[in-house]
C-alpha cells in the first residue's frame, strides 16, 4: 500500500501531507542543530563558544522565544488544515450524510439513502466530496482510506463524519486501523473512484433486489445471517465485487466456493460458522451467489 501522507490523492490528505512534510522538515532540522551542537560540546569547543560570550539571560530568551514561535506557527497551520479536513457532524450543517460506513467484526459495509449497500467495497465519484457517518456494529474499529481522508474511529453507539474525496478515478486501498479482534489485520477495504455516471450506474444497480430468487437451500443455510446487517455482510450483489473476506481474497468461483465450504479456514475466529456442507451443496450456492451481479 502506497503512504498515504507521501501519495494523497484528495484535498484533504494534500493538507495533511503539506502539514506532515512541513513539520517533518522543521523538526528534522532542530535535531540537526541539537545533534550538531552536542557533537561540539562533545568535542570541549564549549569555553570559546559564541554564547558564552552573551549577557547572561539573553541566550535563554533567544531559545524560549524561538521555540514560542515555532510551536505557534505548527499550532496555526495544524488549525488551518483541520478547518479543510474535519467534516461536519449532520446536524450542524443541515446536510444529511450521503453514506453511512459501518465497521464489524471482520468487515465493512456502507449504506446510501437509496438502499444501495456496499460491501467492503465503497464507490465514490471522483472528484466529488461525500461526507461518511463512521459507526461501529460491535467493537472499535478505524476507518483509515490513507490516500483519501484522515482517520476515523468508529465507536459502537457514536457517530464519525470524515469527507471522503479522490482527485481520479482509481481504486484506493483502506485498512481498519484500530485492533479489534483475531482478524483486526484481515479487516480491509477498497474505495473504487469512478466518473459521475458510472458511479450513478453503480449506485442504481445496488439498490435493486437480486437479479434471481433465492433457492431453498440459500434461505435454509445463509439467509438467516445475511439478510441481517448485525449477523452478516448483504450478498444481494456479491457477484459483482472484485473481492471476498474483507478485500482478503479475489472474486472467483474457486474462492467463493472455498468461502462456502470452509469459512474458518480461510479466515479464522469469522462469525460464519461451518455448516459441513455437501460438496453439491457448495456447488449450487455458489453458482447462485456467483450469478448475483
Ligand atoms: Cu476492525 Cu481492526
Amino acid at each position: 500500500m502506497p503512504l498515504g501522507s507521501f501519495s494523497p490523492h484528495s484535498p484533504q490528505t494534500q493538507a495533511i501531507a503539506v502539514l506532515f512534510g512541513g513539520i517533518l522538515i522543521v523538526c528534522g532540522t532542530i535535531f540537526l542543530v541539537v545533534a550538531g551542537l552536542v557533537g561540539y560540546g562533545l568535542l570541549g569547543k564549549t569555553r570559546s563558544s559564541w554564547a558564552q560570550s552573551l549577557r547572561p539571560g539573553r541566550i535563554e530568551t533567544v531559545w524560549t522565544a524561538t521555540a514560542l514561535a515555532i510551536v505557534t506557527a505548527i499550532f496555526i497551520a495544524s488549525v488551518r488544515a483541520m478547518a479543510l479536513i474535519d467534516a461536519p457532524k449532520e446536524d450542524a450543517s443541515g446536510r444529511t450524510p450521503d453514506l453511512a460506513i459501518t465497521g464489524h467484526q471482520w468487515w465493512w459495509d456502507a449504506r446510501y439513502p437509496n438502499g444501495a449497500v456496499a460491501v467492503s467495497e465503497i464507490h465514490i465519484p471522483a472528484g466529488r466530496r461525500l461526507l461518511a457517518r463512521i459507526g461501529s456494529a460491535d467493537v472499535i474499529h478505524d476507518f483509515w482510506v490513507p490516500q483519501l481522508a484522515r482517520k476515523m474511529d468508529a465507536v459502537p453507539g457514536r457517530s464519525g463524519y470524515i469527507w471522503l474525496e479522490a482527485d481520479a478515478p482509481g481504486t484506493y486501498q483502506g485498512v481498519c486501523s484500530e485492533f479489534c479482534g483475531a482478524q483486526h489485520a484481515r479487516m480491509h477495504l477498497l474505495v473504487i473512484a469512478e466518473s459521475e455516471a458510472e458511479y450513478a450506474a453503480w449506485l442504481r444497480r445496488q439498490a435493486e433486489p437480486a437479479r434471481t430468487p433465492p433457492p431453498a437451500l440459500y434461505e435454509r443455510r445463509c439467509a438467516g445471517c445475511h439478510t441481517d446487517p448485525a449477523k452478516g455482510p448483504d450478498l444481494t450483489h456479491v457477484a459483482g465485487r472484485r473481492t471476498l473476506g474483507a478485500a482478503l481474497s479475489e472474486n472467483t468461483p474457486a474462492n467463493l466456493a472455498l468461502w462456502i465450504a470452509k469459512p474458518q479456514s480461510v479466515k479464522p475466529g469469522n462469525r460464519m460458522p461451518d455448516q459441513r456442507l455437501s460438496n453439491d451443496e457448495v456447488g449450487a450456492l455458489a453458482g447462485y451467489l456467483g450469478s448475483l451481479q
